[in-house]
């Protein structure tokens, strides 16, 4: 009987990492915790926690698979990713046709849009008049791409590029920024958590786009897995419980 059950064990350890993509039974995960509700450290806990880690997490339960999420630079997610440092990235990615050049995507999990966050009482509503005024981004972001074109075409006198939401935030509320061009529900959730901020938004003032996971190209079986696992979680109704955890309606 023991016998029999070491030798199950062992059948069942075989196969299991022989379905598994990743073999150490280990999915490593990557993202940049400055873009509440979807990434961010919990003061208090100082633990990982938003929309995209409890989806990631719930993927990871899907597959039987262990999740170990580092936090590292958003300009760093993609090389990181392609140096083979982790199997996948989940940081609020828009899908772009330039990004889908480098990293594999899985099916679109959120749908979300641009917003123009700026100090209350300049009377900037969307991107009319903004001529002649700065904007700030987080570097490599849809903001900075379509803050960019703005200023191309001098509908915009510039643009200020920065590391993080927060500092492109900062550099609006210390004048050195007009506006910050951003996803919606991360300002709306930075004004929330920031009430005494003298800031609003006007938006949305953008075409939608929708976020997906990051996979290394040549990881086709880890794709597959994980757009089957979001497809579960979908049917299943956790990923509308995480929704709803997050964003109260859906
Ligand atoms: N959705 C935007 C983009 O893909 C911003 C994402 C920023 N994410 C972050 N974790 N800072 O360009």
């Amino acid at each position: 009987m023991k016998k029999l059950s070491v030798l199950l064990l062992t059948v069942l350890f075989v196969l299991g990492a022989g379905f598994s993509a990743l073999g150490q039974g280990v999915l490593k995960v990557a993202t940049e915790a400055g873009f509440m509700p979807f990434e961010y450290v919990d003061a208090e806990s100082g633990e990982l926690m938003g929309f995209d880690m409890d989806l990631i997490r719930a993927i990871g339960e899907v597959l039987g698979l262990e999740v170990q999420i580092d936090n590292i630079s958003w300009d760093g997610l993609i090389p990181a990713l392609l140096n083979g440092n982790y199997d996948c990235l989940i940081a609020g990615i828009t899908i772009t046709p330039e990004r889908q050049g480098a990293v594999d995507f899985s099916e679109p999990y959120f749908e979300s849009v641009l917003t123009v966050v700026a100090n209350t009482g300049t009377e900037i509503s969307g991107l009319e008049g903004l001529a002649g005024k700065t904007a700030a981004v987080q570097i490599n972001t849809t903001g900075d791409f379509t803050a960019s074109d703005l200023a191309d075409a001098g509908e915009l006198k510039g643009v200020a590029r920065f590391d993080t939401v927060a500092d492109a935030m900062q550099a609006v509320l210390i004048g050195v920024a007009d506006i910050v061009l951003i996803d919606l529900p991360v300002a709306e959730a930075y004004l929330a958590a920031n009430p005494q901020a003298p800031l609003e938004h006007a938006g949305p003032v953008a075409d939608n786009e929708f976020y997906g996971i990051a996979v290394n190209k040549n990881n086709k079986a880890l794709l597959e897995q994980i757009n089957a696992a979001l497809a579960e979680l979908k049917a299943s109704g956790t990923y509308d419980q995480i929704f709803q955890k997050w964003f109260g309606a859906n």
